[in-house]
């Protein structure tokens, strides 16, 4: 048994995706959740910058002591898993790996769609898992450089449905029968990828897939906390905590109480 917590970050609110189903299979494991809103967006940034970000909350989460780490941000998954698995001592499990696994199982044209932030896109780690795991599969990204801002705005809702229409046109065209949503904030406006996309076209979402992996992880390392027990959860931002909490209360209906803030020195000074 392992009492301490497990630690999930985000450039801001799109981890939540990911904690929820957490907390929905790991109701007994403590979590330490931190959202980089701060520096968000992160999807625009080149690369290294975002790799430069999650090397110093990788060593900030350490540091709080946590047992394993989500990197529940596919952008910072696309620019840093590998370098974190490397420097931290904790397993890391990133949000890339499971969608691109059960995206090629759901389809049946071997045509698939992944919507995703620039940086996701240009880091081509979906193809490579997609062509790895299915060589035969064409897979057809789309960058999406306006759904994480709107999503984290009070942006009139008509504004984000004309956004993902326009994102989601060449994928319609080029037939595809699966989409990868491949952003963690995206599942918070599941409801219009759906309508948009239809019944005929399965959406892929990391949250499920990857709360499985975290729950298999804590298994087979022995590391898991005692399942008779209720889960404490800490939450952390680098920007305002009053609008973390109003964003977790709309979007998941989760009781975000206390918000704690860290500053960017913070984060400097464990890495
Ligand atoms: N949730 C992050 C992701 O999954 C959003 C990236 C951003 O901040 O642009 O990619």
């Amino acid at each position: 048994m392992d009492v301490r917590a497990v630690g999930v970050f985000d450039s801001g609110v799109g981890g939540l995706t990911v904690l929820h189903e957490c907390l929905v299979t790991l109701p007994h494991e403590d979590f330490v959740y931190l959202g980089d809103h701060a520096r968000l967006p992160y999807g625009p940034r080149p690369l290294a910058e975002v790799r430069g970000f999650a090397h110093e909350i990788g060593a900030f989460l350490e540091a709080q002591d946590v047992k394993l780490i989500v990197v529940a941000c596919n952008t910072a998954t696309s620019a840093a898993l590998p370098q974190l698995q490397e420097e931290l001592a904790v397993p890391v499990v990133g949000v890339i790996t499971p969608e691109a696994r059960a995206a090629v199982q759901a389809t049946r044209t071997r045509r698939v769609g992944l919507l995703a932030t620039q940086g996701t896109v240009d880091g081509g780690r979906y193809h490579d898992l997609v062509r790895t795991l299915d060589a035969g599969v064409e897979l057809i990204a789309i960058p999406c450089p306006r759904l994480v801002p709107l999503i984290e705005s009070d942006a009139p809702y008509e504004e984000t449905e004309e956004a993902v229409r326009e994102y989601a046109e060449p994928l319609k065209e080029a037939g595809v029968d699966t989409v990868i949503l491949g952003c963690t904030h995206y599942p918070l406006i599941r409801p219009v990828f759906q309508r948009v996309f239809g019944r005929d076209v399965t959406l892929v979402l990391s949250a499920e897939e990857t709360a499985r992996e975290v729950s298999d992880t804590l298994a087979r390392k022995r590391i898991e906390n005692d399942t008779a027990r209720t889960g404490e959860y800490r939450f952390l931002t680098t920007g305002d905590p009053a609008a973390f909490r109003e964003m977790g209360r709309r979007f998941l209906q989760l009781p975000i109480g206390e918000v704690e803030h860290v500053t960017l020195a913070q984060l400097g000074a464990a890495a």
